[in-house]
């Protein structure tokens, strides 16, 4: 039984006002992993609004694995948790486990990536970041540069985000909803470097070992994999964020530092610090208050251009 539980039985079982006591709520937090670090960030602040809120957190790193996120979902089940929280690393395969956990009566909380279920009653609601709008952003960002130069042809390589995970899907219909509008601009090789900074690396070497077609462009969907194929074009005798523009997603430190440095152009912000308002969200989930299905944080555009002023501001 969850201390919770067990705290109302006892308050029930003295005849004290229930109200009265704050029962102290237990989560269980199945994170995807720490592939980036946009990922550290993001476990950073759940630990940290967890013990501020006074919320007992069970926290599991999956190692980007899916099958290890459903066994500790069923383990979090088990232990009866009063609310499961999670980053699912993929969107399909979940039906089974949130069926689980709705018979067990635990509320399911989505946070970062969302999945695709049959029943959207799966889970109570979901908080993070619009990824279709991400890559819009890039996208955007990309046709504006495109065109003080209109009569260019812009090939562009992209480095994917982890097969099958929401961030990959979203930010690559995003990205290609928008650039389709100038037929110049052409996506020539398309890879995933699974969101972290040693696959983008590997990946930018393979697509620069392809000498058919000259690279103008690269969209990452992270920062990590745009970081680990700077290295690859330097070690191929090119010059980022010149030779080749480089855009990406985060908005994390490293980012920052490489735009001032003049190797990246341009990142879209994806917030991680998703901890204070998710332990709000499992308060108010707990107590039955109702909550939004949806819940997307505001985020920004930063290029190279004002990223020695920003960089002093970033939190992450
Ligand atoms: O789901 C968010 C994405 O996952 C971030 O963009 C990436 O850095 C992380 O690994």
């Amino acid at each position: 039984m969850s201390t919770r539980r067990r705290t109302l039985l006892t308050a029930a079982a003295l005849w004290l006002p229930v109200a009265a006591f704050a029962a102290p709520i237990t989560m269980g937090f199945s994170q995807v992993g720490a592939e980036s670090e946009w990922r550290t960030a993001n476990s950073a602040s759940i630990k940290a609004a967890a013990k501020a809120a006074g919320i007992t957190l069970k926290f599991a790193d999956a190692q980007q694995k899916q099958e290890n996120q459903v066994k500790a979902l069923r383990s979090f089940i088990a232990q009866k948790v009063d609310v499961i929280a999670f980053s699912p690393v993929v969107e399909s395969g979940w039906d089974t486990v949130l069926k689980e956990a709705k018979a067990a009566g635990i509320p399911v909380i989505l946070t970062d990536r969302a999945v695709k279920v049959a029943d959207p009653s799966l889970y109570v609601t979901f908080i993070g970041s619009d990824f279709v709008e991400e890559g819009r952003k890039a996208a955007r960002w990309l046709l504006e540069r495109a065109a003080k130069t209109p009569n260019a042809t812009l090939n562009i390589v992209e480095l994917q985000g982890t097969v099958g995970s929401a961030p990959a899907i979203d930010r690559k219909k995003g990205f290609e909803e928008v650039i389709k509008t100038n037929p110049k601009l052409q996506i020539i090789r398309s890879q995933s470097g699974e969101f972290t900074r040693a696959k983008g690396k590997e990946v930018m070497e393979s697509f620069l070992k392809q000498r058919d077609k000259k690279i103008d462009v690269l969209f990452a969907h992270n920062d990590d994999m745009a970081i680990g194929a700077i290295q690859a074009i330097e070690e191929a005798g090119l010059k980022p964020g010149q030779d080749i523009v480089i855009i990406s997603i985060d908005g994390v430190r490293g980012a920052f530092e490489a735009m001032k440095a003049g190797k990246l152009n341009v990142t879209v912000e994806c917030n991680p610090l998703l901890g204070p308002q998710l332990m709000q969200l499992a308060q108010d989930v707990v107590a039955k208050k109702p909550v939004e299905k949806r819940i997307t944080v505001e985020e920004g555009v930063f290029p190279a251009e004002v990223a020695a002023k920003e960089l002093p501001n970033r939190k992450y």
